[in-house]
């Protein structure tokens, strides 16, 4: 029986990682090491936890003897590696948080992985989850590509890129079997509700102003969550050693017009007339370094390894809408507490 570990699976996308690979893979134990942060909850794990292949262990990955005890006691075959900080807007009243847990927590994980397959590299792999804000910022034409160079202009996507380089580093240095996939924004349920579709939907919910920054101009691509969990799959079984994989929905939205789409979804559902939630629109000021657009040229991941999304865009936000409406209780329990400090020091001036 193989081992994975997943790093971050009591996370948004990592929970459906955990999912996919727990159901799929019967014959692997899934091992989930994650810190519980604020965004970590295990309750979007509840219908595997009790599987047999399934286990969670409670790890600070910026711990390195935690890290190395665990790779003792799990003797992994593979590492999936998904926990990170991940908010940009949290990055930037916080930066350090990011280099602590993305770029030295990364280096604990890369450091154990050297460690437990020293001269018996064979067959391992270690995957490293990354996003396309490592790239920076488009223009209104061209795509992201696997040659892109990388120019990251926030605090998180400079320690994602810096991650990154260190987990290609081990590899042309010491040989670890890496491979990187870089993806576009992510949707679907289980998502923190400081991200913008979620927090939408929640303040639509609560019929609390929807803070849209700057001009709205913004344009950002969406993929469904379980596609982006598929091509994770789908790397992790066919991509090559040392290689880099984008990934994306072809799907790209200005912030704005994508916020009046979530209005009137929110307002059919809800049985509420046509433009009632569109009034609580409100532009406020702008995020600092706020890159204009990210586009994904996915390819090479759907020529390669067969890979595309399952979900148009109509259906993966109708799924996720209807999530939300059935799990209010969710969405309470991780906005009560932490969260309604962080909501009003971060839209102070909204
Ligand atoms: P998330 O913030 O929802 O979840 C992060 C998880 O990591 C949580 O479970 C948290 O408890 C855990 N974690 C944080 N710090 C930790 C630490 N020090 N030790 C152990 N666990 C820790 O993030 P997400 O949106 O699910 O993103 C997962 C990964 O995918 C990240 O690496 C992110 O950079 C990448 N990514 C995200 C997106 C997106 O749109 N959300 C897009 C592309 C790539
Ligand atoms: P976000 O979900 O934070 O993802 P990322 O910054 O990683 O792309 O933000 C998506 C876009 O929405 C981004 O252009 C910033 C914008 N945004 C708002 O306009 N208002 C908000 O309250 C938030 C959280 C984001």
């Amino acid at each position: 029986m193989s081992t994975i570990i997943i790093t971050g699976g009591a996370g948004f996308i990592g929970s459906h990682v955990v999912r996919r690979f727990v159901q799929n893979h019967p014959e692997s134990r899934i091992i989930n090491l994650d810190a519980l942060t604020y965004a970590g909850n295990l309750e979007n794990l509840l219908d595997v936890q009790d599987a047999p292949n399934y286990q969670f262990e409670r790890v600070d990955i910026r711990d390195a003897s935690a890290v190395e005890a665990s790779f003792a006691k799990y003797q992994p075959d593979a590492i999936i590696h998904l926990a990170a900080e991940s908010h940009v807007d949290r990055s930037i009243t916080d930066p350090m948080a990011f280099v602590q847990t993305n770029v030295l927590g990364t280096m604990n994980l890369l450091n154990a992985a050297r460690n437990i397959w020293s001269g018996q590299m064979e067959g391992k792999r270690f995957y490293h989850i990354s996003t396309d804000e490592v790239f920076g910022a488009l223009g209104a034409e061209g795509y992201f590509t696997e040659e892109t160079a990388y120019s990251p202009n926030s605090p998180y996507s400079a320690s994602k890129a810096s991650s990154d380089h260190f987990v290609r580093a081990y590899h042309e240095t010491y040989g670890l079997p890496i491979v990187i996939s870089n993806c576009s924004n992510n949707y679907g349920p289980n998502h923190f509700p400081e991200k913008l579709i979620p927090l939408m939907i929640h303040n639509i919910l609560e019929g609390k102003s929807l803070p849209v920054y700057g001009d709205g101009k913004y344009t950002r691509d969406w993929l469904y969550v379980e596609d982006h969990a598929s091509a994770i799959e789908a790397v992790y079984l066919q991509g090559q050693i040392g290689e880099t994989y984008c990934i994306g929905g072809w799907n790209e939205w200005k912030n704005i017009d994508l916020v009046r789409l979530l209005c009137d979804l929110m307002d059919s559902k809800l049985g509420h007339s046509q433009g009632t939630s569109q009034k609580l629109i409100t532009f406020v000021k702008d995020r600092p370094g706020h890159d204009l657009r990210y586009a994904i040229d996915a390819s090479r991941i759907h020529q390669e390894l067969g890979w595309k999304p399952a979900e148009t865009f109509e259906t993966g936000l109708a799924k996720t809408i209807d999530w939300y409406l059935s799990n209010e209780a969710w969405l309470h329990s991780v906005t009560s507490g932490a969260y309604q400090a962080y909501y009003e020091k971060q839209y102070a001036s909204a």
